[in-house]
């Protein structure tokens, strides 16, 4: 059975607002240049494809795009917006969905890995994507660094945004790497609505280690789109494995 969160219609609905900020140029537009360049003249699978953020954009430049979803009320929103025939995606796990056709990129984005809540689904995770690589083909995962030198002794929580519509903050287990992100967020007419999202946060070495048991080659990782080093202050990275 799935470990994932379900997102449901009425956070499918609100989503592309409530994340506008992903939504903007500066935010998209390297992250989409960057994954058309690996696709070249193959097909790319995005898994949690989500309402296609980041999916509608690259086909829209030409690339093939196909996505793998666990949520159908985001394919819904996702198919809101663009028509079947461009975008295929098939509702289901990204660790155990299969979908036709071979891919010269697999890619998983803002952190959607970490909706894997156990071990065992993210090594079948990165297991999945190299079964739908073609050979020379890369897997690429755009994912947080677990901000642990935030959490000194005694502290419970991380804020992550604070903002006038937005109070966010993070609860993590180190022992069980098990981690909730909690979300106040006002709402029109004054009032505030509290969510919760659960994760398994891991490190780049994890990754790694995951990728190699897939069968994959450690080929890049960057701190962000714009192939930015890597570094030990880096609070995000984009890593790149390919498959021999
Ligand atoms: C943060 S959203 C990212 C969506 C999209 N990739 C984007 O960048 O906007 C995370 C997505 O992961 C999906 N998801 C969570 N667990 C999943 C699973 N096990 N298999 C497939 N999709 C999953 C959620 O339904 C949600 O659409």
């Amino acid at each position: 059975m799935v470990s994932s969160d379900y997102w449901d219609a009425e956070t499918a609905q609100r989503y592309d607002t409530s994340s506008s900020d992903m939504f903007a140029p500066d935010v998209l537009g390297p992250a989409v240049d960057f994954l058309t360049a690996l696709a070249g003249d193959g097909a790319a699978l995005e898994f949690a494809v989500g309402t296609g953020r980041v999916a509608i954009p690259l086909a829209t430049r030409g690339v093939t795009v196909a996505g793998i979803e666990l949520s159908q009320p985001m394919v819904d929103q996702l198919y809101a917006k663009i028509s079947t025939d461009r975008i295929a995606v098939a509702v289901g796990d990204m660790a155990t969905t299969r979908v036709d056709g071979e891919f010269s990129l697999v890619y998983l984005v803002w952190n959607s890995i970490g909706n894997l809540r156990t071990q065992d689904e993210q090594v079948a995770c990165f297991q999945n994507a190299a079964d739908h690589l073609a050979p020379g083909g890369r897997f690429v995962i755009e994912l947080w660094v677990p901000p642990l030198r935030r959490f000194p002794p005694g502290q419970a929580a991380v804020p992550f945004d604070v903002t006038d519509h937005h109070l966010g903050f993070d609860t993590m287990d180190l022992v069980t790497q098990q981690g909730t992100s909690h979300h106040y967020t006002h709402e029109d007419g004054g009032s505030v609505r509290y969510s919760t999202s659960n994760f398994r946060f891991i490190w780049p070495a994890e990754c790694d280690l995951m990728a190699r048991l897939a069968g994959l080659e450690f080929e890049a990782r960057y701190e962000d789109w714009n192939r930015n080093p890597f570094t030990s202050d880096s609070a995000s990275h984009v890593s790149v494995w390919r498959k021999p």
